[in-house]
C-alpha cells in the first residue's frame, strides 16, 4: 500500500466530520449507492440517496430515500440543504446545486470544479494537457461536422477516436473512426473531441482516495477485459498483470492525477498501456467504480469505505490485497427485455471463493448490469481459470425457465 501525505491543501476541511449524527446526502442510487450503503451500515452512518427511480439499488439500504432527479437544480438543492456533507455516485449531477449548497456551508465531496471538469471530456483532457498528465494526443471540435473537415484538410488522419463532450458512458460515446465510410456511417453528432487511436498492450485503472489530512492511498492496479459486442468490462483481474515497475508507474500516476484534482474523496484513474509500453490517462471517475468491486472481498479495505472514511476525515484505510480477484459483470442476456429472472444461482453458489452480488434491478435489457460476481484464489492463474469457469452460469433473463 501507498500512504503519503505533503501537508493539506487550502480547499480541504480539517474539521473532521464523522460523528454519529452525521447526514451524508448521495446523488444518485444505482448499484454504487447500494454498495456504499452496505459499507455505510458498518457504522451505522445516517445516508440519504436522492435518485429517480422509487425503486433503485439503494432505496431499500439507504436510511433516507428520496425519489427526484440528480441532474435538477432545485431537487438537488432541496435534497442537499438537508444534509451536512454531499457526495457522489455518479458524474452526471446539477454541479450548480453543489456550488450553491458550497456557498451555505455544506461540505460536497467530490468539490463542484472537478466534477465540472469531469463532466465534460474535452475540459478534462485539456485539464490534463495542463497539468502536465500524460494523455493521448487530442483536438476539441465545436461539432461532428468540423472534425470531417479536419479529416478532409489531412489534418487528422484515419484511423481515430471520436468522442463526445458530454453524456457517454459504457462506450457510448465512443466510436473509433477506421475507414471513410466509418466516418459517414459511425461518427458521432455534436461537441466531440478527436484523439489518436491507440494500440493497447493494455487498459488498467487505479484507485485511488484522498482524506482532508492530504493522505492518499492507491489499490493494486486492475487490468480490464472488454466484451467485444457491449463493449463493456467483461472480467476484471487483480493484480492487473503488469511488471512491477508498470505497477509503481500507474500507483504513481494515479497518485498525481488526485493530487492535481485537490479532491477529496475516491478517484479511479483508467489507464491505457500503449504497445510501445507508454502509460497514459484516459478518464476519470471522481466515485465508486466498477474496477474496485472486488476490494469489498478481496482487499483489507474496501473502495466503499474507503471513499466513507476519506470524505469524512477519517484515516484511510489498508488498501492491500487479501488474494488476488477477478470481478465478472452480470449482464442481461441478449434478446432477453422485461422483469428480471436469475438462472444459475444455486450452481454458482456451490463453487468456493466465488461471491454474487445482485443488484435487485426490476427488470432485465441486453447487456444491462443486474450484478457482479467476484472470484477469488490463491493464485491469478487459479482465478481465471475459476473465473472462465464460472463466466455463463448465472444468467438474467426475462421469463423463468
Ligand atoms: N484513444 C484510444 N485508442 C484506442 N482505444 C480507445 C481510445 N479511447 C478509447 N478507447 C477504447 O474505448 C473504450 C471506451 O472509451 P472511454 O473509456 O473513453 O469511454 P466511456 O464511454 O467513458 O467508457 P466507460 O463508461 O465504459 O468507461 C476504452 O476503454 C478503450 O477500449
Ligand atoms: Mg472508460
Amino acid at each position: 500500500m501507498t500512504r503519503t501525505g505533503a501537508g493539506p491543501s487550502a480547499r480541504l476541511y480539517l474539521r473532521p466530520m464523522f460523528h454519529p449524527h452525521l447526514k451524508i446526502g448521495v446523488l444518485g442510487g444505482g448499484q454504487l449507492g447500494k454498495m456504499l450503503c452496505q459499507a455505510a451500515a458498518d457504522w451505522h452512518l445516517h445516508l440519504a440517496v436522492l435518485d429517480p427511480t422509487p425503486d433503485a439499488p439503494a432505496s431499500h439500504l439507504c436510511s433516507e430515500f428520496v425519489v427526484g432527479d440528480f441532474r435538477d437544480y432545485d431537487a438537488v438543492l432541496a435534497f442537499g440543504q438537508k444534509a451536512d456533507l454531499l457526495t457522489v455516485e455518479i458524474e452526471q449531477v446539477n454541479v450548480q446545486a453543489l456550488y450553491e449548497l458550497e456557498r451555505m456551508g455544506k461540505v460536497v465531496h467530490p468539490a463542484p470544479c472537478a466534477l465540472e471538469i469531469i463532466q465534460d471530456k474535452g475540459r478534462q483532457k485539456i485539464f490534463y494537457a495542463e497539468n502536465n498528465i500524460p494523455t493521448a494526443a487530442f483536438e476539441l471540435f465545436d461539432d461532428d461536422e468540423a472534425l470531417l473537415q479536419a479529416v478532409r484538410s489531412g489534418r487528422w488522419r484515419l484511423p481515430l477516436v471520436q468522442k463526445t463532450r458530454t453524456a457517454g458512458y459504457d462506450g457510448r460515446g465512443v466510436a473509433v473512426l477506421r475507414t471513410p465510410e466509418d466516418l459517414q456511417t459511425k461518427r458521432l453528432y455534436g461537441p466531440c473531441l478527436a484523439e489518436e487511436y491507440l494500440p493497447l498492450r493494455a487498459e488498467v485503472a487505479v484507485i485511488a482516495a484522498r482524506n482532508a489530512a492530504d493522505e492518499v492511498t492507491v489499490f493494486s492496479p486492475v487490468e480490464m477485459d472488454f466484451h467485444p459486442e457491449a463493449n463493456l468490462v467483461e472480467m476484471l483481474l487483480c493484480p492487473a498483470r503488469l511488471s512491477p515497475f508498470e505497477a509503481a508507474e500507474a500507483e504513481a500516476l494515479a497518485e498525481r492525477v488526485i493530487r492535481a484534482f485537490d479532491l477529496c474523496g475516491l478517484l479511479a484513474v483508467e489507464m491505457f498501456l500503449t504497445e510501445d509500453g507508454r502509460l497514459l490517462v484516459n478518464e476519470v471517475a471522481p466515485r465508486p467504480h466498477n474496477s474496485g468491486h472486488h476490494t469489498i472481498e478481496a482487499a483489507a479495505t474496501s473502495q466503499f469505505q474507503q471513499h466513507l472514511r476519506a470524505i469524512c476525515g477519517l484515516p484511510l484505510g489498508d488498501t492491500s490485497m487479501r488474494l488476488p480477484a477477478a470481478m465478472l459483470n452480470v449482464l442481461g442476456a441478449p434478446e432477453h427485455r422485461g422483469p428480471a429472472h436469475y438462472e444459475g444461482v444455486e450452481a454458482l453458489l456451490a463453487e468456493p471463493g466465488v461471491y454474487l452480488h445482485l443488484y435487485g434491478k426490476q427488470t432485465t435489457a441486453p447487456f444491462r448490469k443486474m450484478g457482479h460476481i467476484t472470484v477469488t484464489a490463491l493464485t491469478l492463474d487459479e482465478v481465471v481459470a475459476k473465473a472462465r469457469r464460472v463466466r455463463d452460469i448465472v444468467r438474467v433473463v426475462s421469463r423463468p425457465a
